[in-house]
């Protein structure tokens, strides 16, 4: 059993957490929920220490987690994020077996617990597990990430919307493969998402956040029977809503491989990479992956004498970009009233995704065919 007594986090004069309390049985999946800045994933960086609390106390099974140590702490709970963050030069295998071996495990204990993983969530282990992850799909990829992060067999496992990048279709099936994943092996899991629906399918119980606060705790047949006041209901409404109207959102128009560049970057390597992806404008992002305005060839060739300039003294900071749930017809009116070419999708300040304006008409065509109107 995890418990949250009292705890709070400031960072410096911001209170990002106030007053938190909260039980998680064993075995059961509990959902943050909430807007993004609510402190969802302060609350669960704090359960492996990545973030210690200001004040108050957690416990885990009774035992105050300040008392373990970080490390070992950390091996002892799972943890998979939406970026992914298999290692590239690793294969599927040992990239799943990474904590398994900082834990010694013996070869043959490894190799079993590799097959047994991979057969649950329906990835054959001799068609993948020599491969490396950039031989997968996305899908196939965030499932990888998902029993990397159940191969020690830890208590606790967190999850911080680690499907949020992904596909709808994707995203679904991930959905139910955990649902029943979770029915097997019955783990204590935090789990972060911003998106009701995906709440309302996994959890057991839900809470939602607003502005580091609490606002209610409930299972998700409570929550939306008896939804505890207005920002409740309008969380669950708006959620719905967009479900019903059925239109393909920004991340389903996306192309995901987004030519960019680190804002600290000189000139000289922000043109190199230009050239290199055959593109003349490039994304700047910051070092979380957060977005942080466009940098033009035309700009670049002007600024490119000054040797002291970096990409963040001179790219445009004033950009439009989306939410990965964005509607089409959201995304076509910003298109047309902007006359853009591309659009960013972002889903928490990160840059996820590029629609441009062909994968947006290829978008509407496609949505057209089934008899959708924009
Ligand atoms: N290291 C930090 N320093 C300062 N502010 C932070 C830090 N980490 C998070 N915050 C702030 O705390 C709030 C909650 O952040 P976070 O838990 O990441 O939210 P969520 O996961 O719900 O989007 C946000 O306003 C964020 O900007
Ligand atoms: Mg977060």
């Amino acid at each position: 059993m995890i418990e949250y007594k009292n705890v709070g986090k400031t960072f410096g004069e911001f209170e990002a957490l106030k007053t938190m309390n909260l039980t998680i049985e064993t075995g059961e999946l509990v959902t943050l929920i909430g807007p993004s800045g609510c402190g969802k994933t302060t609350t669960m960086r704090m359960l492996n220490r990545l973030i210690d609390p200001s004040e108050g106390v957690i416990t885990i099974d009774g035992v105050d987690i300040r008392k373990k140590n970080p490390v070992q702490l950390r091996r002892d709970t799972g943890y998979v994020i939406q970026q992914i963050g298999l290692l590239p030069h690793m294969t599927i295998e040992e990239n799943i077996t990474i904590v398994p071996k900082l834990k010694r495990w013996e070869k043959a204990r490894m190799k079993e617990r590799v097959e047994e993983l991979m057969k649950l969530v329906g990835l054959d282990p001799e068609t993948f597990k020599d491969r490396y992850p950039s031989e997968l799909s996305g899908g196939q990829q965030q499932r990888i990430g998902v029993i990397r992060a159940l191969a020690a067999d830890p208590p606790v496992v967190l999850m911080d919307e680690p499907f949020s990048a992904l596909d709808p279709i994707s995203r679904e099936q991930l959905q139910d493969e955990l649902v029943k994943l979770q029915e097997e092996i019955k783990k204590t899991i935090v789990f972060v998402t911003h998106d009701m629906d995906e709440a309302i399918k996994i959890s057991k119980r839900i809470a939602i956040m607003r502005d580091g606060e609490i606002v209610q705790v409930a299972t998700p047949d409570q929550m939306l029977r008896e939804p505890k006041d207005d920002f409740v209901r309008d969380f669950i409404g708006a959620k719905r809503l967009n479900q019903e109207l059925g239109q393909p959102a920004a991340y389903s128009l996306m192309i995901r491989n987004v030519a960019t560049v680190r804002a600290d970057r000189g000139l000289a390597e922000a043109f190199n990479y230009m050239k290199k992806s055959h593109v003349d404008q490039l994304y700047v992002k910051g070092s979380n992956g957060e977005l942080r305005g466009l940098v033009s060839l035309e700009t670049l060739k002007t600024a490119y004498p000054n040797e002291d300039k970096t990409v963040a003294d001179i790219m445009e900071t004033n950009i439009h970009w989306v939410e990965g749930d964005t509607l089409l017809a959201e995304v076509a009116e910003l298109f047309t009233e902007k006359d853009l070419y591309t659009l960013p999708v972002v889903q928490h300040d990160e840059l996820v995704g590029l629609i441009t304006k062909s994968s947006m008409i290829r978008g509407i065509a496609e949505w057209e065919q089934q008899g959708g109107e924009t």
